[in-house]
Order: C-alpha cells, then structure tokens, then sequence
C-alpha cells in the first residue's frame, strides 16, 4: 500500500522537493480543491503512470471565488480526502493553510486577452485571475514536470496553459478526459450540494450535449445552441447560464462547423443555487 506523506507547509514541501530532486524523480502534480471524487482520483493515476512521484495539493482558493457564499459554501473533508487518495499513487499531500500560500495578498494581475472575456471569465469576473494566482504559486513550490488537469474546466485549462506559457513554466500541461456518474452528470466537487430534486434533473445536462452531436454538421451552430438551451430551460429545476459553441484553442464564438476543426460547446447551468458547467467536444461526435 502506498505510504502517503501529510506536508502542511512550504518549508517541509521545499525539503522535500531537494531531496526529490537529487534522487532525479519527476514529479507529477494534481492541484485540487478537495472533497476529491473519481474524477480527481482519474488525475492521480494518470500522474502516476506519467511520472515518478505523485504530489496532490488540496487548497481551497479565496482568490477565485467571486461570489462569497459559494466559497462558504464549498464542501471540506479533509479526513474523508486522506481515505480516498491511500490507495492512489500519491505519495505527497500537500495541504497548506491561507497564510502559508498567501503570506501577504496577492495584488498580480494577469492579462489573458479575449481567453478570459468569454464564458467563466465573463459570468466569474475574476475568477480566472484568482486561478493563475494560486497555480502559478503552487507550480513554484510544487515544481512539477507535469500537471494534470481535468477537462470539465474546459476554459481553465486554456488560461492554465497561456499562464504556463507566459510565465515561462517548463511544466507540460496533461488534460485528462471528464469522468462522468453512471447516468451522465459531471464529477464534480459540487454535485454534493444538490438537493435531491436537483441532482434528478443535472443529468440532463450531459444528455442534452450529447443529443446536441446529431446536430452536427446538417443543422447549424446556432440551430444548435437554441436546442441545447430550451431543451434544458424545459426542466424547471436547471437555469443555464450560457451555452457557447467555440473555437476549442481561441475561444471566441464560432458561426459555423466549418470554421475550426476543434469546435466544442461549453455550459454552465445553475441547478438550485449549485452552479455546474460542463462540455462537449464536437470533434469527438460520431458522424
Ligand atoms: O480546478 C480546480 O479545482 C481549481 O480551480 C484549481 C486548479 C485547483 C485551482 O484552485
């Protein structure tokens, strides 16, 4: 069984990571929030077949959360976390407090272009720059070969590669497929939160997606998002946020099927007060 290591602070991690690297180990890392599902746990293992050591850092960022009540409101299991990550190649947990990521407020501003104007960025104002904050810092004390992030945050991995890519990071950005429950929803930290007659009615937002791929390419793009969001506006449980249909490197909205061979639609749906997002890549639909 693997032997997983509590580390709490940036000292003990910086030891560590000297020790790691004189034994020449690469390190892959999996940054999270915690109340870890089988999503993060996808992460894990996929760390642990890339790299030699697996290090899982779980931080429930301030800096990204515009909205108060959600970051209250955000589950914490510690304990419960510890369990799930025994049997997985974690070797380090790294579980800091507030103060030791942020000694003193982090006033950085990043400049994402038209990445950050759309979708999260534009419903989530500050969101993205929140995210750079706490990844870059924890890519600094973590210094990782290889990060693994999940694809649900469709929009999170493009920032968190332009972050790499204009910080200059040498780490290689790993996106790991969504892991879905057994009736379609998105794993998701939050699917927690539901209320019964809300966690009934997420599922639809999978299928719909899903459905959405019989559209392409005969109907067209907008053809399309009007199906997606009156066919979930149907179930009065799900409020949908936005539904874009985007060029999957830029971003930016696309007109027609023939404008990027990368084209994914991308939601976010409100179901109660629990706000849940999710993708669909159209590249990957069977024609
Ligand atoms: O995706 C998440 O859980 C968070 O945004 C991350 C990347 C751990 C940064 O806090």
């Amino acid at each position: 069984m693997n032997v997983m290591e509590l580390i709490k602070t940036r000292q003990e991690l910086d030891d560590r990571r000297s020790q790691l690297r004189k034994e020449n180990k690469s390190v892959g890392f999996v940054p999270t929030m915690g109340a870890l599902h089988q999503g993060h746990l996808s992460l894990v293992e996929a760390a642990g077949k890339h790299c030699d050591v697996v290090v899982v850092s779980i931080f429930v960022n301030p800096t990204q959360f515009n909205d108060p009540g959600d970051l209250e409101r955000y589950p914490r299991d510690l304990e419960k976390d510890m369990q799930l990550l025994e049997n997985t190649p974690c070797e380090l947990l790294f579980a800091p407090s507030v103060k030791e990521v942020y000694p003193e407020s982090d006033t950085r501003t990043f400049d994402f272009g038209q990445l950050d104007r759309v979708m999260e960025g534009k419903h989530r104002p500050g969101h993205f720059n929140g995210v750079a904050q706490v990844v870059s810092r924890l890519f600094e004390m973590v210094g990782p070969h290889k990060a693994f992030f999940g694809q649900k945050d469709f929009q999170q991995l493009a920032i968190i590669r332009e972050m790499v890519r204009q910080m200059n990071f040498g780490t290689e950005i790993v996106a790991c497929s969504i892991i879905r429950e057994p009736d379609g929803l998105a794993m998701s930290s939050r699917n927690t939160l539901l209320t019964k007659k809300h966690r009934k009615s997420a599922p639809l937002i999978a299928k719909t997606l899903s459905e959405s791929c019989n559209f392409v390419p005969s109907k067209s793009v907008a053809d399309t998002k009007a199906f997606v969001l009156k066919h979930i506006e149907q179930d009065e449980n799900l409020i949908p946020e936005y539904f874009e249909i985007v060029n999957g490197d830029t971003l930016q909205s696309v007109d027609s099927w023939e404008e990027s061979p990368y084209i994914v639609g991308c939601i976010a749906v409100f179901a109660g007060n629990v706000r849940l997002i999710d993708n669909i890549i159209y590249k990957n639909c069977a024609k």
